[in-house]
């Protein structure tokens, strides 16, 4: 049965690790494994603006011998005249598979019901979790492991960022605690799923609204911008809401003394993180932005080894 990933909790426990072992085989040893050799085509669409994933996506299919084909709705029927299961149903007889950005999660869900190749989320309103990949290669990479470890989210807790650490955290038998204003709590169904997938892993899941108890002591801190795609009309009012979260050096100091910042990039200096801490000795940014390239390239080997 071909395997999608649209949402983290999509993987188990154990899948989550085989991809990040196949993540960390895949960097030591970049061109070892060939898969889409041929080549064969993948897919890669995109609703919204993206470097990293645009450029990990194409750099990746390249690495694993195929050709990628990058769309921007704009210039497509997908969004317009099309549905997204008539897409898919075209795209299936050309391509090997189908990576999406776009908005409403319901859309990818929609195109992977109308398709036999995998569908990747490269982002939506709800998850990232191809990001949560690459940020849980970079943590068990600098601390070894995962489950266990407690880690923040700060800001926006109804973000793709929030509740893709909610789930992913979950399925890796972390702690998770998201300290958001209560206004912009995760979503209620999303905190039970991953409730639900803690229980069986070890993990946990918390909600706060006060920064500081939401920090105190973790291994993990996280931030993300308070202004997703497609909320840009709501800036003003988002800064004013956010503004008791930025992740400053005094707020760092109330985690673990080495605790770990990551942010997933694009970055707001002054905003949701200052400039100290994101360019500071605790921020692994740049090993995380480098991990979509070997955590998706992971991701591909093993769905199209289920496909
Ligand atoms: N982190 C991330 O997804 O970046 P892009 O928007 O540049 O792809
Ligand atoms: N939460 C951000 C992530 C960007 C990679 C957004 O959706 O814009």
């Amino acid at each position: 049965m071909t395997r999608h990933f649209l949402r983290d909790d999509d993987l188990t426990q154990a899948e989550q690790l085989d991809i990040l072992d196949l993540a960390v085989e895949l960097k030591k040893d970049r061109y070892r494994v060939k898969p889409l050799a041929g080549p064969q085509t993948v897919a890669v669409i995109f609703d919204k603006s993206s470097t990293r994933t645009r450029v990990s996506f194409a750099v990746g299919v390249a690495d694993l011998g195929g050709s990628p084909l990058i769309i921007s709705t704009a210039n497509s029927q997908l969004g317009g005249k099309e549905t997204p299961s008539d897409t898919a149903r075209v795209l299936e007889r050309m391509v090997s598979m189908i990576v999406w950005r776009t908005y409403a999660q319901a859309g990818l869900e929609q195109m992977a019901l109308g398709t036999t190749v995998p569908v990747i989320n490269a982002l939506s309103d709800e998850f990232h979790p191809c990001q949560l990949l690459a940020d849980l290669l970079t943590i068990r990479e600098h601390r070894g492991t995962l489950a266990g470890l407690t880690v923040t989210f700060l800001g926006d807790g109804a973000s793709n960022m929030a509740q893709s650490y909610l789930l992913a955290g979950a399925v890796a038998g972390m702690h998770v605690r998201i300290a958001s204003p209560l206004s912009y709590a995760p979503d209620a169904t999303v905190v039970s799923d991953a409730e639900a997938v803690a229980a069986t892993t070890g993990g946990s899941v918390t909600l706060y609204t006060d920064p500081a108890e939401a920090v105190a002591g973790v291994d993990v801190v996280v931030t993300d911008t308070w202004v997703s795609m497609g909320k840009e009309d709501e800036k003003a009012q988002r800064i004013e809401t956010f503004g008791a979260y930025q992740v400053d050096s005094q707020l760092m100091a109330l985690a673990k003394a080495d605790a770990l910042f990551l942010h997933c990039l694009p970055a707001d200096r002054g905003f949701e993180v200052s400039a100290d801490v994101i360019d500071g000795e605790q921020s692994v940014i740049w090993d995380e932005a480098e991990n979509r390239l070997h955590a998706q390239k992971a991701l591909m080997v093993w769905l199209l080894e289920k496909a």
